[in-house]
């Protein structure tokens, strides 16, 4: 269960979110480094916050994000392309107890991906860590494919 005050701030990014993307970002680029700067900065359990993008040949490519320097190629394993391959949201209370989970940075505890999809194929995902175990649930999922369901038309 995530508290009515993490609901709230949901509420209020999307409607933030809302205002500057919706017919103004010029580009996908644009609108996701707008979505990562707004979570991050309104979300203080987040440790990072950004997005993947699926490339060619099946990697995934860091795309706009904030928090520390991160992986920049994801293949083979990790959390970021199990969500990509299954096309479900993953939660993880415990990035030690998934397997091949890939530490960008040793001090993430808990982790959220979810993945963007148009017309049935995963464009990319958006990742979300924590430095706290369990700071992520089931609840957190619909609010995020809120707001990523802003960035549908640049996909
Ligand atoms: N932990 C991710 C890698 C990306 S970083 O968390 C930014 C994974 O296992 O796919």
């Amino acid at each position: 269960m995530i508290d009515a005050k993490r609901m709230a701030r949901y509420d209020r990014i999307y409607q933030q979110l809302q205002e500057l993307i919706e017919g103004r970002s010029p580009g996908l680029i644009a609108a996701m480094a707008t979505t990562c700067a707004l979570l991050h900065a309104k979300m203080p359990h987040h440790s990072w916050t950004g997005f993947y993008l699926l490339a060619e040949n099946g990697e995934l490519h860091v795309g706009p994000y904030q928090g520390p320097v991160a992986c920049q190629m994801l293949r083979d394993k990790g959390v970021c392309l199990h969500a990509a391959r299954t096309r479900q949201p993953v939660v993880v209370p415990d990035v030690h107890a998934f397997p091949g989970h890939v530490a960008c940075d040793p001090r993430s505890q808990s982790e959220i991906v979810v993945p963007l999809i148009k017309e049935g194929d995963v464009r990319g995902v958006l990742d979300i860590d924590a430095h706290k175990p369990g700071q992520f649930d089931e609840d957190d999922i619909p609010p995020l494919e809120r707001i990523l369901s802003l960035l549908d038309p640049y996909l």
